[in-house]
């Protein structure tokens, strides 16, 4: 029985190189409390994000910034109920892998503390020493590179990265050296179709795409984006599976049904 159409095994990292490997796209959400991690899980979606979007969608805050440590824990503890066959990641909040030390002490508490499978941290090159550090001590990374939420204020808006030759050689090159220092999931966001395609046939990795095109491994969305529920503008990479669906399980199985079959992303959710 595949990875895939096995609901009853829990997904890990093995069964996601897998599906790489098969060809097989596997499907991601984000989700921050019990309920909805549930319905993921039973909808068959492979990994479940508790990601710091939770700041937006759940908290109400204009960014990402404010999301702390403590946030973060507490809601990745209430996914992690919900959860018996996705894998469940959560993300590193601003400024909680400054250093590596720093980096540990937070990565061991979202998986000890919040049931965690795997931490997402947003960085390239400058945070090398950092993945290295976590992957030396067994814990799994997830990368994620493209547009970087937690940096909009240096970033100045929230823009597609990598439009530009010196900018793209750039997000080729931080793939690379993730990679070996040990990352062993890229996210990809906001970025090119050409350019994500590229990444993803330079790396061994499975690769998560959101508004990086049909190339990717993988895709992820907001779970507020899907449903159609999402405070404030939505970015064009998002798609409201709400709108055809009579239902939130049927919106969720829709979504993950589009992004097996590669219905999804269209055109229209992708940037050149
Ligand atoms: O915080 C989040 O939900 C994320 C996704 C948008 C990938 O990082």
């Amino acid at each position: 029985m595949s990875a895939q159409s096995d609901h009853s095994t829990r997904i890990t990292i093995t069964s996601l190189r897998e599906m790489k490997q098969k060809k097989q796209r596997f499907t991601c959400l984000t989700a921050y409390d019990a309920a909805f991690a549930r319905l993921l899980d039973q909808s068959g979606i492979d990994l479940v994000l508790v990601g710091d979007s939770l700041g937006m969608v759940v908290q109400g805050h204009d960014t990402t910034v404010p999301v702390t440590m403590d946030d973060m824990v507490y809601h990745c503890r209430l996914a992690a109920r919900g959860l018996s066959r996705a894998m469940l990641v959560a993300d590193m909040p601003f400024l909680s892998y400054s250093t590596p030390d720093q980096a540990l002490a937070n990565a061991a508490r979202l998986m000890q503390q919040g049931g965690a499978q795997m931490v997402k941290l947003e960085g390239g090159d400058a945070q090398h020493d950092i993945v290295k550090h976590l992957s030396g001590n067994g814990v799994p990374v997830c990368a994620h590179i493209g547009l970087k939420p937690q940096s909009i204020h240096k970033m100045g808006g929230y823009r597609v990265q990598g439009r530009q030759k010196h900018s793209a050689e750039a997000m080729l090159y931080d793939a690379e050296i993730l990679q070996k220092a040990g990352a062993d999931i890229l996210l990809l966001e906001c970025v090119p179709v050409k350019l994500a395609q590229e990444i993803v046939g330079n790396v061994d990795l499975p690769v998560i795409g959101i508004g990086a095109g049909p190339y990717c491994d993988a895709q992820i969305l907001v779970l507020h984006d899907v449903l159609g529920i999402t405070p404030g503008p939505v970015p064009r990479f998002a798609k409201n599976f709400m709108e055809q669906a009579g239902s939130i399980p049927a919106a969720i199985s829709a979504y993950a049904q589009a992004v097996r079959e590669g219905s999804f992303p269209e055109a229209k959710h992708c940037f050149d």
